[in-house]
């Protein structure tokens, strides 16, 4: 789908094609790499229960304002926002800052993606199995820097060529096919001895893992899934027709992104099982490394048939991955091409050496090239053990941004344009069967909880209050 430069603001066909587009645009890393090591890391079963529970909440009152702002206004982000006064634009302005956080670390996981794809052609399935091959081939800095521009390459080049339009069509059979297959792999990865009680770990919430951290996690993953806090949705909004039930795709969108996010957990926390024994060894190890280590041991597991397994696995999330990351790639396109009034050509070479060039340092950052306790110092927060410059973007756009994006929009629905104008605007195609629940959200609940949480963070990491 083409967002930025394009003369007339095409619609979706119908409301299986704002779904799908959107759904296809919404599933990949997030859910696939994100969600498992979150849940991992904070306690499984309660991080779950928690992160559903913001998902039909949060996020849904979220994403009905944010569509509904983009299909009213027939715009995208910071016009969407200045439509209704000037100084709105200042929202749709910091929305539109994470996708340049965001892009860079996510083009690296892709290709990590890409290498471990291509590793299941040419090396036994055993070889990529070993708990030190991922940690030896990302201290290789010249070898991971390929991949990522390799990667980078890819995103760019389908974009230059206008070719999004059949990548799109064909990411919708392979969200299809991913689901197929990780339903498969999750059923091998549960015969792994010790991985039922990963699965427990997963499923049954343990309330005294229970914390602020927890919720912090869930709150930045549902935003990250989901696409919300930066703009996407008013974007794919303003693509959406009068006529078709909005309410109804955003509730199609969230189970479709949720189940995979739970599928994934589901095929990997298992797997890490395996591997550590203890819930307390994987929640200590769980980070962005957790899929590359844990799911190895699966396809191993499947003996001859691992190395087709584990390629066609690969494979198909890299095209998850692929998709996400060129509708990221072009949303950043679309603000250089609007905000510098430049051509789109102008605007992919800058977009290109911008994402380039903030890929290549988070890359770095693996090797000791930076100092990554520099920059928490320099910035205030906590290091936490061994994160990666990775997690400090990861932690200023999840944690930092798209909270504020997210008070901020729902206290300009609240409060500015009042709730009614977007169920004015939802109502325009059929009855808003939640609206009570978005008022009460967007009004009190999600500012006041976003307010707490970030106050308590802030807080927390100061040392001030122990939480
Ligand atoms: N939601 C996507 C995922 O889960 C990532 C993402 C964030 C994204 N913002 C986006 C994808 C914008 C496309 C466009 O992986």
């Amino acid at each position: 789908m083409k967002i930025a430069g394009s003369a007339q603001r095409s619609a979706w066909t119908g409301k299986w094609g704002f779904i799908f587009a959107t759904a296809a645009s919404a599933i990949g890393l997030g859910n696939l790499w994100r969600f498992p090591y979150l849940a991992a890391k904070y306690g499984g079963g309660a991080f779950l229960l928690v992160y559903i529970i913001l998902v039909v909440t949060f996020g849904y009152a979220l994403m009905m304002a944010e569509s509904a702002l983009g299909r009213k206004t027939g715009l995208s982000t910071i016009g969407a926002f200045s439509s209704f006064g000037k100084k709105y634009a200042i929202i749709g302005i910091l929305a539109s800052v994470v996708p340049f956080i965001i892009t860079p670390y996510y083009c690296l996981i892709g290709a990590w993606v890409t290498k471990y794809m291509v590793s299941y052609l040419t090396e036994p399935a055993s070889v990529i199995a070993d708990p030190t091959y991922f940690s030896s081939f990302i201290l290789q800095n010249n070898e991971t820097f390929l991949w990522l521009l390799l990667f980078i390459l890819l995103v760019v080049l389908v974009i230059a060529l206008g070719v999004q339009k059949g990548i799109e069509r064909v990411s919708k059979v392979l969200v299809i096919a991913l689901f197929v297959l990780a339903i498969v792999i999750t059923g091998y990865s549960l015969t792994l001895p010790g991985a039922m009680d990963g699965l427990a770990y997963f499923l049954i919430p343990d309330f005294s893992k229970f914390s602020l951290n927890l919720v912090v996690a869930a709150m930045g993953q549902m935003f990250f899934s989901l696409s919300l806090a930066m703009g996407i949705m008013v974007t794919y909004g303003s693509y959406f027709k009068k006529s078709e039930d909005l309410e109804q795709s955003v509730r199609y969108i969230e189970v479709f992104d949720t189940l995979i996010a739970f599928l994934a957990g589901t095929m990997i926390i298992p797997a890490a099982f395996a591997v550590s024994g203890s819930a307390d060894a994987v929640s200590a190890k769980a980070g962005p490394s957790l899929m590359f280590g844990a799911l190895p041991q699966v396809f191993q597991n499947l003996g001859a048939a691992g190395n087709v397994i584990g390629f066609i696995f690969f494979a198909l999330v890299f095209a998850a991955a692929l998709t996400s990351a060129i509708s990221l790639f072009e949303a950043c396109v679309s603000i250089i091409a609007d905000a510098f009034h430049v051509t789109r050509r102008r605007a992919i070479v800058a977009v290109t050496i911008i994402i380039g060039a903030l890929g290549v340092l988070v890359d770095a950052g693996y090797n000791g090239l930076l100092n990554v306790d520099l920059m928490y110092s320099l910035f205030g927060i906590g290091n936490y053990g061994d994160d990666q410059l990775l997690d400090f973007f990861d932690f200023i756009s999840n944690t930092i941004l798209m909270p504020i994006v997210s008070l901020l929009t729902c206290l300009f629905v609240g409060y500015v344009i009042k709730p009614k104008t977007i169920i004015d605007e939802v109502e325009q195609s059929s009855e808003f069967k939640g609206k009570k629940l978005f008022v009460v959200m967007t009004k009190y609940i999600a500012p006041v909880f976003v307010v707490t949480i970030l106050v308590s963070y802030v807080l927390n990491t100061m040392g001030i209050i122990s939480l």
